[in-house]
């Protein structure tokens, strides 16, 4: 009985200076493994006298049961001890930067865009949209091109295989070298009074400094009883103003020629030319040169077009006007190549692009 007493104090001595998982282990082991102190004890109850065997016994089972308990209960505490120590050394490097988040950006002519819809929304026009593959009929004949006109040989068109399930000019595909086809296919479906404007991509065979084959135009059609000239100047002349900012900025029509409007006129906004060469838009100071530049082409639509387009010419008028977006984006934002437009540069989007959540419409309220 003391071998079992001494043995139960040895343990616990073990049991209580373990002090990590593995030695702990080691002590379970060497008193209830296969060959373990308890586990031999345990076998020589086979030699002892029946009495001596229940008593015997009935200790070793209590040592056994105490002994795995402690075991346990130590092994608790170890983990427990363990897990504190980690929480306490182990620490998250939050000064670590995070990887740079890029923001994108709003490109210039999609920016222009929002702004023209917010100015003529104010005024009441629809955006409308056309195809970019067009057929010869709605991009120059219902226009009142006619045909072998040099008018068509201006534009450089891309033309595209004919249709073969379509007839004579409406076989005849391109992409469009102009919005204006857009109105035809808005005057074809709808009857006045029409306001609407348009953008879109428009394709011509041209590349340098201030051409390149893609690039985007602005339309802008209002049909209805009496509309006059002094309705596209009054329109105009707020427009541009609206969109530059400029609110005395001088505007300037002068006479000129395309097929589908008479009168037509070319639109020239004032500008003077700054001591560094560079151009300032607005009113020139007393005493300073007036300068012009063209900014876009407008007219009355011709009696032709509408009749093209089933709109009675006795009883209905209107204007329209066509403006490239990236020669406004240019000149409003001093962007100076025409072509960086379209080179998806993302540094240069960064420098010339627009933050995505201010929006035009956002800072008007409209
Ligand atoms: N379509 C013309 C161009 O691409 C621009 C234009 C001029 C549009 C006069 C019009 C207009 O609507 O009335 O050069």
């Amino acid at each position: 009985m003391s071998d079992i007493t001494t043995l139960k104090t040895e343990l616990t001595t073990q049991i209580e200076a373990a002090n990590d998982l593995q030695s702990l282990d080691d002590v379970r082991v060497s008193a209830l493994g296969k060959k373990g102190r308890i586990t031999a004890l345990m076998k020589t109850l086979g030699t002892m006298s029946p009495e001596e065997r229940q008593t015997t016994g009935q200790a070793l089972n209590a040592l056994k049961d105490e002994i795995a308990a402690l075991i346990k209960s130590q092994e608790a505490a170890l983990k427990k001890q363990a897990l504190a120590q980690r929480l306490a050394t182990e620490t998250q490097d939050i000064t670590l930067s995070t990887r740079p988040q890029r923001q994108g950006a709003v490109h210039p002519v999609s920016q222009t865009m929002e702004e023209l819809v917010t100015i003529f929304g104010a005024m009441g026009f629809k955006v409308a949209q056309g195809p970019d593959i067009e057929d010869d009929w709605h991009n120059f004949t219902a226009l009142n091109f006619p045909p072998g006109h040099p008018a068509r040989e201006m534009q450089d068109t891309f033309f595209l295989p004919e249709d073969p399930s379509e007839e004579g000019e409406r076989a005849k595909k391109l992409l469009r070298t102009h919005t204006s086809s857009v109105q035809i296919r808005h005057m074809q479906n709808h009857q006045p009074p029409i306001k609407t404007i348009c953008f879109g991509r428009t394709y011509r065979s041209d590349y340098d400094m201030t051409h390149t084959p893609m690039f985007h135009q602005m339309e802008c059609l209002y049909i209805d009883r009496d509309v006059t000239m002094a309705h596209l100047k009054g329109c105009l002349s707020d427009f541009v103003r609206a969109f530059f900012k400029i609110d005395d900025l001088p505007v300037r029509f002068r006479p000129s020629f395309f097929p589908f409007v008479e009168p037509g006129a070319e639109v020239d906004i004032g500008y003077v030319k700054k001591p560094d060469g560079g151009i300032k838009l607005g009113k020139a100071p007393e005493g300073e040169e007036q300068k012009w530049m063209e900014i876009l082409g407008a007219g009355m639509v011709h009696p032709n077009v509408l009749k093209n387009c089933g709109i009675d010419p006795e009883a209905y008028q209107g204007f329209a006007f066509g403006m490239g977006l990236e020669r406004a984006t240019m000149l409003k934002y001093g962007i100076p190549d025409l072509r960086t437009f379209f080179e998806c540069d993302t540094r240069w989007l960064a420098h010339y692009g627009f933050d995505p959540l201010q929006r035009p419409n956002a800072a008007t309220g409209q």
